[in-house]
């Protein structure tokens, strides 16, 4: 991996900070819905290492699904069109829902699938997300229950996420080189 890890300009969150900062975040749905059954909703394709991590640290019953959406293209910025790739293959109605994301940026995707998910009328649904990016948020109400941490305005990869389909095996969070993308 090492021309991947030379257009890193800097790590921001290691192995190790990762796996503490997703043990922080399983113990509070683990707490918050003991004794209850979860289904916890992925989206493709940036939240797939994260939830996998997560997973493994609820305690309660946990039923898994996935959806995709789209607002990105290969470039670096959201333009707010986001369409529907794969929707749930599950009943969600009356279930604990808990969605699954990589990263928060203007929140146009996460707005339009949690407006798709309320219609089918769960009992609890809620937010999870590993980033947030504040300073770049277009929609307003988003609230995110379980937040790992906020990062400033600066394009990341690893962990999940990606740069044009690639990075998401990088074991760290870090900041990818401006002339990567410029
Ligand atoms: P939003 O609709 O603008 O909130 O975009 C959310 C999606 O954009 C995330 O699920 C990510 O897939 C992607 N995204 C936003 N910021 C970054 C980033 O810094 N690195 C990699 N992907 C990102
Ligand atoms: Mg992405």
């Amino acid at each position: 991996m090492k021309n991947l890890e030379n257009n890193i300009e800097k790590i921001l969150f290691s192995e190790y900070d990762i796996e503490k900062i997703v043990a922080d975040l399983a113990e509070s749905i683990n707490a918050d819905f003991k004794n209850q059954e979860i289904i916890l909703v992925g989206l493709l394709k940036g939240s797939v290492v994260f939830m996998s991590d997560l997973l493994r640290k609820i305690t309660l019953p946990c039923e898994i699904d996935f959806m995709a959406a789209s607002s990105y293209g290969s470039g670096t910025t959201s333009n707010g069109d986001v369409k529907i790739i794969k929707d749930l293959t599950i009943d969600i109605k009356d279930k604990n829902v808990i969605i699954v994301e990589d990263i928060i940026d203007s929140g146009n995707t996460l707005s339009r699938v949690l407006n798709i998910l309320k219609k089918k009328n769960p009992k609890n649904l809620r937010l999870c997300s590993f980033l947030s990016k504040p300073d770049r948020r277009e929609v307003n109400d988003i609230r995110i229950d379980y937040l790992g941490t906020e990062i400033p305005d600066e394009f990341v990869v690893g962990y999940g996420l990606d740069f044009d389909e690639k990075y998401r095996n990088l074991p760290y969070i870090g900041i990818l080189k401006r002339e990567i993308y410029l």
